[in-house]
C-alpha cells in the first residue's frame, strides 16, 4: 500500500472537461422549520478545497453520493435536498446527483448502472474514503471505464493510516472503544499486533474483563468472544478498565436522567450496568496517552451521548488532544466527540471514515482504493 494512489493533478487543464466525483455526504439531518436540514456539515466541508480547484482548472464538476439505506428504492426522506441546500450554500457551482442507493444497481454493483452513471463524463475522482469499504457501483465500476483517481482526501486518509500502522513513532497507543465487540474484534486483534498498547473502553470492555475473573452485572458481553478476549489478554497488550460508572439494571439511559449515577471499582454488581469508565480508568488512561508517541482513537469509552456517562470519553479526548503525539481519529462517534469538545484542531488528522477507517486498519487496504490503483487507465 505504499504505492501512491493516482492523483487528478496529471490532468492537467481541466477546460471544457466533464469531472465525476463520487463524495460521501451521508451526513445527519434533522427536522427544522418543518424540512430536514443538515446538522453536521463535516463532510461536505472536507471535500470544498478539491471542488474549488477543479472548478478553477474549468471543469464542469458533478458530485454523487449515498445517503442513508433506501435499499435501491426512490424514499423520499432519503433524497439529498438537504444536502444539496446546504452545498448550495458553500459552493454554488457543483451539482449534486441524487442518492444513488435509490438505483438497486448502486449496491448490486450493478456494471450498466455503473456505466450510465459515466455516461458523458470524461473524468472519476473517488474522494469517498468512508464509503470505499463498500463495493458498490460508483465506486467500483468508473474506473474500470475512465482516467480515474484519488481525491486528496481519500489520499491523506490511506497515506496517514498506512504510515501509522506501517512505521509508527513509539510507543504507538491505540484506543479502542465502542458497544459491541462484535464490530471490534478485528480492529483489536491487528492493533495489538502493531501498537505498543491497546486500551479497549466502552462496551466492549466488559467482554474483556470477564476473562479477568470480574463481574460485571448487567453490562454489556458477548459470551461468543470471550475465548478469543482471553487469548487477545493474554498477549499482554491490552488494558482494560480498573472501575465503571453506571446504573441500576433497566434503568434507561442514552439523554440524561435523574436516577442515581454509581460508581463502582473493579467489579459491577449483579443487578447493575456500567455505562463509563470510572475516574481511576480515566486517570490510568490519560496517562498512558500522556505518554504516546502514535495515538490512534476508534470508539468512546460510554454511553458519552448521556452527559452522566460522558466524562471517561471525554477524558481520552483531551488527553489525546493535550499530547503532541501524532494522533489520528477514527469512527464516527470519537469524531464526533472530539468536536463536541471542541479539540478537533488539536490533533493531527479526524479520519472521515467510520467502518471504513476500521476495514482499513483492520485489512490494509479497501476495494474501492484497490480499485484506483488496478484501474487499467491508470496504468
Ligand atoms: C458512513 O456514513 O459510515 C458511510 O457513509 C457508509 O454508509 P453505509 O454504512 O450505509 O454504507
Ligand atoms: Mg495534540
Amino acid at each position: 500500500m505504499s504505492i501512491p494512489l493516482p492523483s487528478y493533478e496529471r490532468w492537467g487543464s481541466l477546460a471544457g472537461k466533464r469531472v465525476l466525483v463520487r463524495v460521501d455526504f451521508n451526513t445527519p439531518v434533522a427536522e427544522i422549520d418543518g424540512q430536514l436540514e443538515v446538522t453536521d456539515d463535516f463532510r461536505i466541508r472536507a471535500t470544498l478545497p478539491l471542488f474549488e480547484e477543479l472548478l478553477a482548472k474549468g471543469a464542469t464538476v458533478v458530485a454523487c453520493t449515498h445517503f442513508g439505506r433506501p435499499d435501491g428504492q426512490v424514499v423520499e426522506k432519503y433524497s439529498v435536498a438537504p444536502v444539496r441546500r446546504r452545498l448550495a450554500q458553500l459552493c454554488p457551482d457543483v451539482e449534486l446527483l441524487e442518492n444513488l442507493r435509490f438505483n438497486p444497481g448502486e449496491e448490486s454493483n450493478d456494471p450498466v448502472f455503473g456505466a450510465a452513471l459515466v455516461a458523458g463524463f470524461d473524468y472519476y475522482i473517488n474522494e469517498a474514503f468512508s464509503a470505499s469499504h463498500r463495493e458498490h457501483a460508483s465506486i467500483m465500476i468508473p474506473p474500470t471505464l475512465l482516467p480515474s483517481a484519488a481525491g486528496p482526501n481519500l489520499q491523506r486518509e490511506v497515506t496517514t493510516l498506512t504510515s501509522i500502522l506501517e512505521a509508527p513513532a513509539r510507543p504507538f497507543v491505540a484506543i479502542v472503544g465502542g458497544a459491541k465487540v462484535k464490530d471490534k474484534l478485528g480492529i483489536v486483534k491487528v492493533l495489538s499486533h502493531k501498537a505498543d498498547q491497546v486500551i479497549v473502553g466502552g462496551g466492549m470492555a466488559y467482554t474483556f474483563e470477564v476473562t479477568q475473573g470480574r463481574s460485571i452485572g448487567s453490562s454489556l458481553f458477548d459470551a461468543s468472544y470471550l475465548e478469543v478476549c482471553g487469548e487477545l489478554m493474554g498477549e499482554g497488550k491490552i488494558v482494560i478498565p480498573c472501575d465503571a460508572r453506571g446504573l441500576r439494571e433497566g434503568v434507561p439511559f442514552g439523554s440524561g436522567g435523574d436516577e442515581p449515577v454509581l460508581d463502582w471499582g473493579e467489579n459491577i454488581p449483579d443487578g447493575h450496568q456500567g455505562l463509563d469508565i470510572g475516574p481511576a480508568s480515566a486517570a490510568m488512561f490519560s496517562a498512558i496517552i500522556a505518554n504516546a508517541a502514535t495515538i490512534l482513537w476508534n470508539g468512546p469509552m460510554g454511553v458519552f451521548e448521556d452527559p452522566r456517562f460522558s466524562a471517561g470519553t471525554e477524558a481520552v479526548a483531551r488527553a489525546v488532544a493535550a499530547s503532541s503525539a501524532v494522533s489520528v481519529i477514527g469512527g464516527g462517534d470519537s469524531v464526533s466527540a472530539i468536536q463536541g469538545y471542541g479539540l478537533e484542531d488539536q490533533v493531527s488528522f479526524v479520519s472521515t471514515g467510520g467502518g471504513a477507517s476500521l476495514e482499513f486498519v483492520e485489512l490494509g487496504d479497501l476495494p474501492g482504493i484497490a480499485a484506483l490503483r488496478e484501474s487499467q487507465w491508470n496504468q
